[in-house]
């Protein structure tokens, strides 16, 4: 048996949270075994991980100390989580995943798409999500967004140049795969998870 892995990518800003939520209702609703998560974080010590690195005091953090912490978050979750539950035939949610670390620290760092994938591998193994959702937005917006919500971590405290690389280098990393589905981010919410949901019934029908 095996399940379905779904990921939810796009920069901060872009409403992954808010629909990642609205499909599990779906989920819910369907009487689907789901489960979701979310990156960094997702297990005892990726949520310990996720503390350092979007600690806005950890100013001095270099951009390899960050991919590796990245890294380490992710093959814990995939260990712990995400192949568990998909040998067990579930549904796995999760808000980012490695292409988080192509964009952000492969091209936004510019520590490249070679490195990025060398250091993930292992963590990895040939576990590839069946279905990425994009979700597409001006860097601006993001930002705008963002900036309503809360206090902003390391990450978002980034210059508006760091989101225009963020930005467009989602468009480049995510273009021309078949897995991937681009969705307008500036789309009504409820339009939005209109999409993901046809796609999910594709997808576990
Ligand atoms: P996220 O949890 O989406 O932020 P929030 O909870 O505030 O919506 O992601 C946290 C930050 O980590 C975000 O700025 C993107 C960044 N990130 C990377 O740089 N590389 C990665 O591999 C991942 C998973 C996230």
């Amino acid at each position: 048996m095996r399940g379905r892995f779904v990921v939810m990518e796009g920069p901060d800003g872009s409403g992954k949270s808010t629909q990642t939520g609205l499909l599990e209702e779906y989920l819910k609703e369907n009487k689907k075994e789901y489960i979701i998560t979310r990156e960094p974080g997702g297990t005892r010590i990726g949520e310990a991980i996720r503390g350092i690195i979007l600690n806005p005091e950890y100013r001095e953090m270099s951009d390899v100390t960050e991919m590796l912490l990245y890294a380490a978050s992710r093959a814990q979750l995939m260990k712990d989580v995400i192949i568990p539950a998909l040998e067990e035939g579930k549904v796995v949610i999760s808000d980012r995943f490695v292409d988080s670390s192509m964009v952000y620290q492969g091209i936004a760092r510019g520590l490249g798409a070679q490195v990025v994938s060398a250091v993930n591998a292992p963590g990895i193994g040939d576990h590839r999500p069946d279905r990425v959702f994009f979700i597409d937005i001006p860097e601006e917006e993001g930002l705008r967004r963002k900036k309503e919500q809360k206090k902003l971590d390391r990450l978002e405290q980034e210059s508006i140049d760091f989101h225009q690389l963020v930005s467009r280098g989602y468009r480049e990393v995510l273009a021309r795969r078949p897995e991937v589905l681009k969705i307008d981010g500036m789309l009504p919410v409820e339009e939005i998870q209109r999409i993901i949901r046809r796609e999910m019934d594709l997808l576990l029908k």
